[in-house]
């Protein structure tokens, strides 16, 4: 077991899906998944094996931030060898066209964090996602019909922020979404050179003010895990 994944050596498969919510990763697993087991309960951040189409998957949850991630995503290339990380989560619009419902596919993290500039000292990193998941995605949303669209996040620390003009300054800088993990999840699996992206369905629209259901964010969690589990286990 790792400090905080208790899975024995070889418990856990190549590639890992990754929602923040270990609830949400018992349901992936409960739902998509055929002989699923649990490997760890530590301090119920849920994770599980399974196969998808015969493929070998597992779902680990992260909880929300970049630091709360950032134990699990090392852990898991660091003492298991994980190879391919891809998030599953929402994410807040920055821009109109990009409406709730729809899928981010994100190429790229901005982020506020001081999680790279400690890393990096005077250097400005930018995290970027696996151009092969990025296409493997792309294809699967298209083949489905998806409205998604391709871009830069940002991934920020502070759910709720003071200084709404810094969207303003993103979005004219070209970032089309908000979420808390990319950057990190990306930076991390490039250090173990590992595949990394982050698919995220949007749950809200800082422009507009629209906000989906929670029926509506059920529906198209599940739309967005049955593409990325395509894309995958191609
Ligand atoms: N995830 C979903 N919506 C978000 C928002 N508005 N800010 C940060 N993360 C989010």
């Amino acid at each position: 077991m790792s400090t905080h994944i208790a899975a024995a050596p070889g418990e856990i498969a190549d590639t890992v899906l990754l929602p923040g919510d270990p609830l949400r990763a018992e349901w992936i697993a409960r739902t998509y998944l055929d002989d699923v087991t649990c490997y760890s309960r530590v301090r119920n951040m849920l994770g599980f094996t399974g196969t998808y189409q015969g493929t070998r998957v597992s779902v680990q949850g992260t909880g929300m931030g970049q630091p709360s991630l950032a134990i699990y995503v090392h852990e898991l290339l660091a003492e298991y060898g994980a190879r391919t990380l891809v998030r599953v989560g929402s994410c807040g619009s920055m821009v109109e066209h990009v409406r709730i419902r729809d899928v981010v596919i994100g190429l790229s993290a901005a982020t506020d964090s001081s999680m790279n500039a400690l890393r990096f000292e005077g250097f400005h990193y930018a995290p970027t996602a696996d151009f092969s998941l990025v296409r493997g995605c792309v294809e699967r949303a298209e083949a489905a019909g998806t409205t998604f669209h391709v871009g830069q996040l940002f991934s920020t620390d502070s759910f709720y922020h003071d200084r709404a003009d810094l969207s303003d300054r993103l979005r004219d800088y070209g970032v089309i979404a908000v979420e808390m993990e990319a950057a990190a999840l990306y930076t991390i699996a490039a250090k173990f050179g590992a595949r990394a992206l982050s698919v995220c369905t949007v749950s809200d629209n800082l422009v507009t003010g629209e906000q989906t259901t929670a029926d509506e964010r059920e529906r198209t969690f599940g739309e967005m895990v049955e593409l990325t589990l395509g894309a995958v286990s191609a």
